[in-house]
């Protein structure tokens, strides 16, 4: 099944700065905590409805509709023990092994990991290498009788890269012509820089009635630890997705759910950490022109940005290992996934000094080379 980046990812000493991690480094707000706090003194401690507390799902319906024009209703939304459950939920409940999978390539791991496991068959289409927006050509040439999914993720894990309007309006189109289920995975929407924004494939002509919406907490309000995710999508599918969370999870913690809720109206928290995320993201950006031997591409979402590291001679897994050993910097070689030999993922949830000492320590140790 492949362990994605997983080998990449063990803690490293403590001298190495982590250029690995998926997730943001600050602690979850006081409200947010708070509220989970009390939800246990309370006693909130006993089963609950499946597809999650009606007050919940009746918010982020409301917050769906404001922040994405995403229109929902709160009996179709189920409240699932993260993203990633959702994203399993959607595969399970919509596919039959055998059927293909559609993943724009480079993709984040896991979604070829779970199409696996189902035994349907991740087909890896590559975007366009030069800022990694969407190939139509490509899709065109991969699709077949067989293909049941397209797996959208925008902004784009490990890329960075947030599709265009039209681009959604493309990938929709070509949905529908070829009667594909979309799974968009927009965990990370609220987190586009620049003059990007997200664009839910639900809103955009033919994609409400194939869309499955797909989101968390984790990354918008730093609660990966606390598991909570939903999906949400039109009723002929909700009815499979509310069975595979009966008849698993259950529903989501009972006392978290309320934090959730806390979650949604704490807008200033996440506004606050996004903007610590886009000073980061120039940051590092700056940075990276200082070392001539990589390339990189401006990253218009997320927190990750790819870099081109076919100039220094090495590929990706021999510039993530050495980096380790002699720069002491950890970062993804995305030869780990299909089509993205040749490139490395920076994550900068991290903060600003460990960007500053971790550029400058790559710097330091590909100019060490250059001159060896
Ligand atoms: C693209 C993408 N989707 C989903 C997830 C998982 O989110 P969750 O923590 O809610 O399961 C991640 C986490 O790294 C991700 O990058």
């Amino acid at each position: 099944m492949g362990s994605g980046f997983s080998n990449f990812l063990v803690a490293p000493p403590e001298d190495v700065i982590r250029f690995t991690v998926g997730q943001p480094d600050f602690v979850t707000s006081e409200a947010i905590r708070q509220t989970a706090i009390d939800e246990l003194q309370a006693g909130n401690t006993f089963y609950t409805r499946s597809a999650g507390d009606l007050s919940l799902c009746s918010a982020l319906a409301e917050w769906l509709d404001e922040k994405f024009s995403i229109k929902t209703d709160s009996e179709q939304i189920v409240i699932t023990p993260g993203c990633k459950q959702a994203l399993f939920y959607g595969f399970l409940g919509l596919g039959n092994p055998g059927d293909e999978v559609l993943l724009l390539a480079p993709a984040w791991p896991s979604y070829a990991s779970m199409v696996k496991h189902l035994s349907m068959v991740p087909v890896d289409v590559p975007v366009n290498m030069n800022g990694f927006h969407p190939d139509m050509g490509a899709l065109e040439e991969a699709v077949t009788e067989k293909s049941k999914f397209l797996v959208i993720n925008s902004p784009n894990n490990p890329t960075g890269a947030v599709y265009t309007k039209e681009e959604v309006e493309a990938l929709v189109a070509f949905a529908c012509e070829h009667d594909l289920w979309i799974l968009d995975d927009m965990i990370y929407a609220t987190m586009t820089w620049g003059d990007s924004t997200y664009t839910s494939p639900s809103t955009v002509p033919g994609g409400q009635d194939r869309t499955m919406t797909i989101g968390g907490w984790s990354k918008a309000w730093a609660m990966t630890g606390w598991r909570l995710g939903y999906i949400t999508g039109p009723e002929i599918a909700m009815k499979a997705i509310r069975l595979c969370q009966s008849n698993t999870a259950s529903h989501a913690p009972t006392f978290l759910m309320p934090a959730a809720r806390t979650a949604l109206s704490d807008e200033e928290r996440r506004l606050e950490m996004e903007r610590s995320f886009a000073e980061r993201r120039s940051v590092i950006l700056k940075e990276l022109e200082t070392i001539p031997q990589i390339k990189f591409w401006e990253p218009e979402g997320a927190f990750y940005v790819m870099i081109d590291i076919s100039g220094t001679g090495m590929d990706s897994i021999e510039f993530a290992e050495r980096a380790m050993s002699e720069a002491k910097v950890q970062l993804i070689p995305c030869s780990l996934m299909p089509y993205g030999e040749g490139m490395c993922r920076i994550s900068y949830a991290t903060d600003m000094d460990n960007i500053i000492e971790g550029c400058s320590r790559l710097r330091d140790w590909l100019t060490g080379l250059q001159s060896a």
